[in-house]
């Protein structure tokens, strides 16, 4: 037996009993006469002691020896400590060691296991076991842990089975691009690794699962961002005989039991949101209803005068920063730089700051009235003491750009509170996206989701109209799930592959397998997927994705610690019959 107690186990309780412990030497002190030794697992820390009148001198001079991390086993009687530390579980006693085995040496660490640690981004990342071994990544770690415990809890109780669908396979639709495999059984074919396994799951449904779930690796080689990783977890739900209001109703209650369990919150109904209104209110689909600061149009009561910047604008919109009319210029000045950045993209920002004696003061003061002024206030819904903050151009655009400057601005503000949460769903979605590049519509979603009944007349007339039966799950101002009701039958299907501008043969090419099941008696479904990296990250209240990830990649898709991706030998090659030629950079 390795150890009789773990080490954030013992309380003074447990004084005068003989244990064994194992664990990791987080520090030593030695003060000649005495060794004391911090014995960290898992589960805590232990103090151990060390001293010439009660341990013996071998065993004293052997505790001299030990380096921070050195792996041990003691075996000693708990005491009471003299000195205790309140900070920590086990901080009113210590044990006594009689004996000492060092089951592993080990090399001085290259930064400090502790909470807070003197060590960077990238060596932390190369050696991530050691980081793992500290607190706010063990932490997070078992948050999700137990997120995902909760889940399956949640799903199994609701008669959810779990399915596993395979990683070698052929490209999914989910638009991102593929990582690729390449067979060498079959050689200059290759496999994709899964977007999603969103084909799998409505076969599944074809064969009758019913209600389907499966905690997921997917993969996309896309570019990454604090919430997005090359490889990345969903969990991925799919249930036949429903409409889009069960969906919502058994996907909103999990998201409920989680808030109760894992943060021991309780929240009612979640507000629904047309993705519509979404982008006219928030200039986004993913909106943080946390705060306020909605938007303002202001088309009406600013286009009928002398201002030419505002008179040529498809979209003039505001909104009211709360408490911000005290801005300096100098600070104003910062915060049109920062619009003006080429991330944001805006070419100026308007302000005008609501005083507390009822008046405004504008940067077009030269064009706008008092009277006009009151009226964008009223339209922002700014208040004395708010500072109004106006972009322009086309609506589109101009909306991301306010969007971008509404976030910037709450999180300044201290209003993007990381332990209160706001879910809502955002539904309606369209059903196609026009692609500048290509010249022509995709699937908003994917090509399997359906469209509303009701809007189907439009898909010949005007399809960028067509709202699907879509919808996301949006937390805090991120997408943390999102799905559809699927199309079932095959002349749906088939007309909406038209309008994707897929001709019969490519359809078949790409997804008859999917067309044939559908003549087979396929049942109306639908499902979603939550991403369970980000769920996690949001629960637990961050944003940062990579935190939760027990091995993650980092910004230019690179595994440091393995030293992945890497060049594989020409032997490998060859069996696959694949010649490189590309040059090293
Ligand atoms: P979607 O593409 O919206 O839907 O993905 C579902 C959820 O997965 C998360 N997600 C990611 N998380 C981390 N890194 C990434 N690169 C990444 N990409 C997506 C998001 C997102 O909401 N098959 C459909 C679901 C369905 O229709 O049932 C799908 O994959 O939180």
């Amino acid at each position: 037996m390795y150890r009789s107690h773990t080490n954030g186990e013992l309380r003074i309780e447990n004084a005068n009993q003989e244990v064994t412990l194992a664990g990791w030497v987080q520090k030593s002190r030695d003060k000649g006469f005495m060794v004391w030794v911090d014995l960290r697992d898992r589960y805590g820390i232990t103090q151990l002691i060390f001293d010439e009148d009660r341990t013996a001198k071998e065993i004293l001079d052997k505790a001299k020896t030990l380096g921070r991390e050195f792996v041990i086993q003691v075996k000693g009687t708990v005491i009471e400590r003299e000195a205790k530390n309140k900070n920590i579980p086990t901080g009113e006693i210590e044990v006594l060691v009689k004996e000492l085995i060092i089951l592993n040496e080990a090399n001085l660490p290259p930064f400090t296991i502790e909470d807070e640690t003197d060590g960077g981004e990238d060596i932390r990342m190369k050696y991530r076991y050691l980081d793992i071994r500290r607190n706010p990544v063990k932490n997070n770690l078992i948050f999700r842990s137990k997120v995902a415990q909760e889940v399956r809890n949640y799903l199994s109780n609701q008669d959810f089975i779990e399915v596993e669908t395979p990683y070698l396979i052929k490209s999914t639709p989910e638009g991102a691009r593929d990582f690729v495999v390449p067979s060498r059984m079959n050689q200059g074919e290759f496999y994709a690794l899964p977007q999603s396994p969103q084909t799998f799951k409505q076969l599944l449904m074809v064969g009758g699962m019913d209600k389907y779930f499966q905690i997921v690796k997917c993969f996309r080689d896309e570019d990454l961002r604090a919430d997005r990783q090359p490889e990345f977890t969903q969990i991925d739900c799919e249930l036949a005989f429903v409409d889009q209001e069960d969906i919502l109703n058994i996907f909103e209650g999990m998201t409920r039991h989680l808030l109760q369990k894992v943060n021991n919150i309780t929240i009612g109904d979640f507000p629904r949101m047309t993705y519509e209104h979404a982008m006219k209110t928030y200039g986004n689909d993913k909106p943080d209803i946390r705060f306020g600061m909605e938007f303002g149009e202001l088309n009406s009561v600013a286009q009928q005068k002398e201002f030419k910047v505002f008179n040529d604008a498809e979209l003039v919109v505001g909104i009211a920063v709360p408490g911000a009319a005290n801005y300096t210029r100098k600070e104003i000045d910062k915060l049109i730089e920062w619009v003006k950045r080429p991330q944001v993209g805006a070419l100026g920002m308007v302000y005008v700051k609501c005083n507390e004696d009822g008046t405004f003061k504008s940067s077009v003061d030269k064009f706008y009235n008092q009277e006009d002024l009151a009226a964008w206030a009223k339209a922002t819904g700014a208040k004395a003491g708010d500072l109004i903050c106006v972009l322009s151009g086309p609506a589109n655009k101009t909306r991301a750009q306010l969007s971008a400057l509404r976030m910037e601005l709450a999180e300044r503000l201290g209003l993007r509170k990381p332990t209160e949460f706001a879910p809502l769903w955002v539904v309606d979605f369209p059903l196609l996206e026009w692609d500048e590049e290509s010249e022509r519509f995709h699937a908003m979603h994917h090509p399997f989701t359906s469209p509303k009944p009701e809007d189907m007349p439009l898909l010949d007339t005007d399809p960028g109209k067509v709202r699907a039966n879509a919808y996301d799950l949006v937390l805090n101002g991120n997408e943390i799930g999102g799905g559809s009701i699927r199309i079932h039958d095959k002349e749906t299907q088939a007309l909406m592959f038209k309008h994707l501008g897929f001709t019969p043969e490519e359809a078949k090419e790409q997804f008859g397998f999917l067309m044939n099941a559908f003549e087979y008696g396929a049942p109306p479904h639908g499902g979603l997927a939550f991403g369970l990296d980000r769920l996690v990250a949001i629960l637990g209240g961050q944003e940062t994705i990579r935190d939760f990830i027990a091995f993650p990649k980092n910004n230019s898709g690179r595994d440091v610690m393995i030293n992945a991706p890497a060049e594989v030998t020409a032997e490998v090659l060859s069996d696959l019959n694949i010649n490189v030629t590309i040059p090293k950079a």
